[in-house]
């Protein structure tokens, strides 16, 4: 009888908490009906879902709770999580963290570095928004590009990037500055990217006493604000590396005739709002 009991209180703990994770949609209509429509608190709206017969292929979520708050993770077959930080419907884009940031530092002898990269090419349905996103290079003797290969093309290459000059920290765009090749510079990217691979400008750099180090990631553009700082030291790096900047992706839907205009599922599909198709 006991054991019936003891097992009845390890059991209720790990069931609130669960229901409190994952809030399972009663009211509201933004998941399929018996789904959870959070994890945690943010609000998983279809096509995106947790849990079998949830979500729309391709858009699978999985809410990962050994961290408080628990984190929303883009589910792919080849382990290649993206997680992701907000999802909008109506503008069919979302939020995940990049943690992909190439720099290169001089270090009093040499240059070294780290070139990372992030990609969506495990996530058939995403890509880069071209709107939203830029590829920042930070630095004050800073030339990076980028190439990468459009979905929708394979055979064009398509590359692109910036040089970011100063004299001193005083020569920069200043704190909260527009991005103007003076600490910071941006270039756009084209539409129907998944994947991008950054390359340092310079064989040979010239070492720079007052900053070390040049950075070079895709983010949302809006989110980065020039901060003298980020010049200094590895700050741009170490601010960042754990968690990621924002980069926004959109999604399109292959089968847009079967689902979008004939009505099969819920209309206007959110599915198929999109910038790109
Ligand atoms: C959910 O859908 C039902 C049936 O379509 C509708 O009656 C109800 O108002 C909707 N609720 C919300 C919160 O949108
Ligand atoms: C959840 O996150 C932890 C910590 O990052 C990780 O070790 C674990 O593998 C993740 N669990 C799942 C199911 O992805
Ligand atoms: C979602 O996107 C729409 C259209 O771009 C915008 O008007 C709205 O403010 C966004 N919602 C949130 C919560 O960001
Ligand atoms: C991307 O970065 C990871 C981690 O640094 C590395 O293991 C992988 O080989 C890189 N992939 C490409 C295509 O460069
Ligand atoms: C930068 O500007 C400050 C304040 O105007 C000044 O005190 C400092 O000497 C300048 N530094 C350089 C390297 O020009
Ligand atoms: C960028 O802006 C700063 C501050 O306004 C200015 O001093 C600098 O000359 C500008 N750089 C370029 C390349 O226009
Ligand atoms: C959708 O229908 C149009 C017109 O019938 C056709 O040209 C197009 O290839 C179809 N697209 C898909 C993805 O099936």
């Amino acid at each position: 009888m006991g054991s019936v009991e003891q097992l009845q209180c390890l059991l209720f703990p790990a069931l609130i908490s669960l229901f409190l994770a994952l809030h399972v949609s009663a009211t509201s209509n933004i998941s399929l009906p018996g789904c959870p429509d959070k994890c945690g608190n943010m609000p998983i709206p279809y096509p995106f879902g947790i849990g079998t017969s949830c979500f729309r292929d391709g858009f699978e979520i999985t809410c990962n709770q050994s961290t408080n708050p628990p984190r929303v993770v883009l589910w792919s077959e080849q382990e290649n999580n993206i997680e992701l930080t907000k999802i909008n419907i109506t503008s069919g884009e979302a939020y995940a963290n990049n943690k992909g940031i190439s720099y290169k530092c001089y270090n009093g002898r040499s240059f070294e570095g780290h070139l990372a990269n992030f990609t969506l090419k495990y996530h058939r349905a995403f890509l880069f928004s071209n709107k939203q996103n830029k590829f920042i290079v930070i630095g004050c003797s800073a030339f990076a590009y980028f190439s990468a290969v459009r979905v929708s093309s394979e055979l064009r290459d398509y590359w692109s990037g910036c040089l970011s000059y100063c004299l001193s920290l005083n020569d920069t765009t200043g704190n909260g500055g527009r991005c103007n090749c003076s600490g910071c510079c941006t270039s756009t990217i084209a539409a129907g990217l998944d994947e991008y691979h950054v390359m340092w400008g310079f064989e040979v750099d010239f070492p720079l006493e007052f900053n070390p180090c040049s950075y070079a990631v895709l983010m949302d553009e809006n989110w980065y604000k020039f901060s003298i700082q980020d010049l200094r030291g590895l700050n741009f790096y170490e601010r960042n590396y754990k968690i990621g900047v924002p980069v926004v992706i959109d999604w399109a839907i292959g089968d847009a005739n079967a689902t979008c205009r004939n009505g099969v599922e819920k209309s206007p599909n959110p599915a198929c709002r999109s910038n790109h198709i």
